[in-house]
């Protein structure tokens, strides 16, 4: 009755931005992403009788913060009958600091709480038992280039193409570690409901996913790099008009950007994309990697630059 399972946190490239059905926290779009390798998060889950209610300790801290919703997703995947449950977390990067450490977490919840209650679910039922926590979670079963499309009442996920056939690097300029003022889930509601341009985000979000599955399956760099930049403005730009204006960004995060704008300009091939927090995600050729760490690094206001490469989808580590 207990079960480790590891997921990596993911990089929306097209983003989830909006739900259609709050109460199965059903995406509005369809979205594709990638799955990085160096970041993890490690997921014991023990079943245990003789507990009396759910204890989560994440890096031997004990955390009743994101207590609710590990619970929740337990209950999604055993029942809601189900045994007690102690939750072990390990995360090898920065938790509060908006690096998607919510989707790994969740990926790699289903995995080990679906191994310890001793169900065999596919990776497709897990990534949507993941999604109906986290939207971003469902993604993060999966590993290389990952695309979330939206069927009837559920989702459903595949990889576009495998990370070791286009191994891109992403850089993470870290420009802020303190929690998010607004979690995503709260702010795509506002935007929802308030956002002149909302519509409009759903409308032409079916043409950026086919630019960019094509871009990616023709391993075309530029074409990627155009489409992602311009449908990570497009969200950012639905948050801001929102009431109130939804607004991750700091000073730093616009450095960055110029950074990444400067190394694109004299040669390299990087494009950025942000998600709900103020850090800059820079995406970039294997070959420009060091020239992009060591420009973000040196751009005032990034506290720290982690990097990564692609990697695989959650997996089970063991199982007792
Ligand atoms: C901006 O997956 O965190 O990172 O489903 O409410 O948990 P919930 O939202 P979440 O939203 C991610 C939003 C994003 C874009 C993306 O990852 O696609």
């Amino acid at each position: 009755m207990r079960a480790t399972a590891r997921a990596q946190p993911n990089i929306a490239l097209i983003k989830y931005w909006g739900k259609r059905d709050r109460v199965n926290n059903l995406p509005a779009v369809g979205s594709i992403s990638v799955t990085l390798a160096d970041l993890y998060t490690e997921m014991c889950v023990s079943l245990d009788e003789t507990l009396a209610s759910d204890r989560l300790v994440v890096n031997e801290l004990e955390n009743a913060a994101m207590l609710p919703r590990i619970s929740a997703c337990l209950d999604n995947v055993v029942g809601r009958s189900r045994r007690h449950a102690q939750i072990d977390s390990r995360c090898n990067f920065p938790v509060a600091a908006g690096l998607a450490s919510s989707a790994s977490s969740f990926a790699a919840t289903v995995v080990a709480a679906s191994a310890a209650s001793g169900s065999t679910s596919s990776t497709a039922e897990l990534a949507s038992l993941a999604g109906r926590s986290s939207g971003s979670a469902a993604r993060s079963l999966y590993g290389g280039f990952v695309e979330l499309r939206n069927t009837p009442g559920d989702v459903s996920v595949e990889t576009i193409l495998d990370g070791d056939q286009w191994p891109l690097k992403v850089i993470i300029a870290v420009t802020s570690e303190g929690p998010k003022p607004v979690s995503s889930g709260e702010a795509m509601e506002i935007s929802r409901k308030t956002s002149p341009f909302y519509s409009s985000w759903l409308e032409n979000q079916p043409d950026d996913l086919d630019v960019a599955r094509a871009a990616i399956r023709e391993q075309d760099f530029e074409k990627l790099a155009g489409v992602c930049e311009h449908n990570c403005l497009k969200m950012h730009s639905v948050m801001w008009a929102s009431r109130p204006a939804i607004v991750y960004w700091n000073s730093a995060t616009l450095n960055c950007m110029q950074t990444v704008r400067d190394l694109r300009s004299t040669g390299s091939a990087v494009f950025f994309t942000i998600d709900a927090g103020p850090q800059l995600k820079a995406i970039c050729l294997e070959s420009d990697e060091q020239r992009v760490r060591e420009a973000l690094s040196a751009t005032t206001g990034v506290v720290d630059v982690l990097s990564s490469g692609l990697g695989d989808g959650a997996r089970l580590l063991e199982s007792a």
